[in-house]
């Protein structure tokens, strides 16, 4: 009898299988039992009839407790009123080991239980549903790079420097050579790589040290940077459409039951896979001041902001043309306005806020280099950087997307802690 995963048990219908998984839950009536048994690729409902058993097997529904784990050998049946559409009438049933008072019941928590935790919260059928709509992202994100010519360039996480400014760096004692730093973005590196491979791409953990208490803010969070020689500002708006919508489309496609277990509305992320809209954020502030913020000319959009913007859109806003105060030294100034940069962020709908940063770079040596001074950037430590501009530059963009924050958007969860296995935020670093 074969061992089959429960998420191909259609397969098997009328045939006897064993199938080896946890206890999810259990209920007698008599001469009947059922258990939910999960294997992590699916749920399914096993029936115990009495008179189709030994006595032994019948009575480990006393034994049988939440989260216990065992195999199972039965015969699968075609059932439409049972989740999944087939249930197995159990024949034998083994226990693995038995689970003894399993701190999480199948009742509300609060999340600081859930949090401590998180080692056996990862088991709940709306955290599974979550990791594997992130393993849907991950996947699509990559498959759309790889069929669009980007090379996977895996980026140092040690780093002499900063990408995004020095303020939210996490330091690491460096042996005799002093401190290093852990990576915020692979931005910079990229830079170097498409000047090799024309498209580069990495997708890694990256770390900031950033006090945020918000529901969005991790202090290690995976990002995957893109970046690409010849493409323009424009040009790299499209490709993260592009991009996002087809992971919009991949979610749809493959996690229909995930995001039923999330009562996530379906129709909300249908609606987001229609052309993206563009403000710059001059007219993003002007809307917001409509709307009654407080936004300043030269602000960057809180988070309130971030959800009044896009209160009114089905679909992702890309907000461009920042002020170049309150944006990274390596952006591209706007040839009609030196007072802009030619950086966009997307704003997606329904209150997630930001989910890319991106932007044009600056590909010439002379103004990159006055940036840097008069930003007081340490110049040795980016020399490197500033040689891209002299040995053929060549315009180019690209852009980070946040992992779990589109994880967060697919799944329609509010907090980020839970679009991740293990969240590490300023109050949390265990388990
Ligand atoms: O906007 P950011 O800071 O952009 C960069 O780091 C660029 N160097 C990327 C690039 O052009 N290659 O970060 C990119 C994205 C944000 O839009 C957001 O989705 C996510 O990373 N992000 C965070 N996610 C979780 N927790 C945090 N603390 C985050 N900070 C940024
Ligand atoms: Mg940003």
């Amino acid at each position: 009898m074969s061992w089959v995963l429960v998420k191909d048990v259609k397969d098997y219908n009328d045939r006897e299988v064993t199938l080896k998984g946890w206890v999810y839950n259990k209920r007698s009536s008599g001469k009947i039992w059922f258990l939910i048994l999960r294997d992590g690729t699916g749920i399914i409902q096993g029936v115990v009839l009495k008179n189709e058993v030994s006595e032994e097997v019948f009575n480990k529904k006393d034994e049988l407790s939440q989260e216990s784990s065992i195999i199972v050998k039965g015969l699968i049946h075609e059932d439409k009123r049972s989740p999944g559409g087939y249930e197995i009438v159990v024949k034998d049933l083994e226990v693995v080991q038995i689970a003894n008072d399993y701190p999480i019941a199948l009742k509300d928590h609060g999340v600081e239980f859930l949090m401590d935790n998180r080692h056996l919260w990862l088991r709940s059928s709306k955290q599974w549903a979550i990791l594997r709509i992130r393993h849907t992202v991950y996947y699509a994100i990559t498959e759309y790079l790889n069929q669009n010519a980007f090379v996977r360039f895996d980026s140092p996480l040690l780093t002499p420097n900063a990408c995004e400014g020095t303020t939210t760096l996490f330091t690491v004692p460096y042996f005799d050579l002093g401190n290093a730093y852990l990576s915020q973005s692979g931005q910079l590196y990229l830079e170097a790589g498409i000047m090799s491979l024309g498209r580069v791409y990495d997708f890694g953990p990256v770390f900031r040290a950033e006090k945020s208490k918000t529901r969005k803010h991790l202090t290690e969070f995976w990002m995957m940077d893109a970046e690409a020689a010849f493409v323009e500002h424009d040009e790299n708006l499209k490709i993260q459409e592009e991009l996002i919508r087809f992971v919009i489309r991949s979610v749809l496609e493959k996690n229909a039951m995930e995001l039923e277990i999330l009562e996530r509305d379906v129709e909300k992320l249908k609606k987001a896979d229609a052309p993206f809209r563009r403000m710059t954020h001059r007219e993003a502030v002007e809307y917001l001041r409509s709307k009654g913020s407080k936004i300043g000319n030269e602000n960057d959009l809180g988070a309130k902001d971030e959800v009044m913007l896009t209160e009114d859109s089905d679909v992702p806003i890309f907000v461009e043309k920042w002020p170049k105060e309150i944006k990274a030294f390596y952006m591209k100034r706007d040839k009609d306005n030196p007072d802009l940069v030619l950086g966009a962020d997307l704003i997606a709908p329904e209150g997630f806020g930001e989910i890319i940063g991106g932007s044009q770079r600056e590909d010439d040596h002379d103004l990159l280099y006055q940036r840097m001074v008069a930003e007081d950037m340490p110049l040795d430590e980016y020399q490197w950087f500033l040689d891209l501009r002299k040995y053929g530059s060549v315009p180019h963009s690209g852009f980070g997307v946040g992992l779990e924050r589109l994880v967060q958007w697919m799944s329609g969860v509010v907090q980020i802690r839970e679009a991740i296995p293990f969240a590490r935020t300023i109050y949390r670093l265990r388990p």
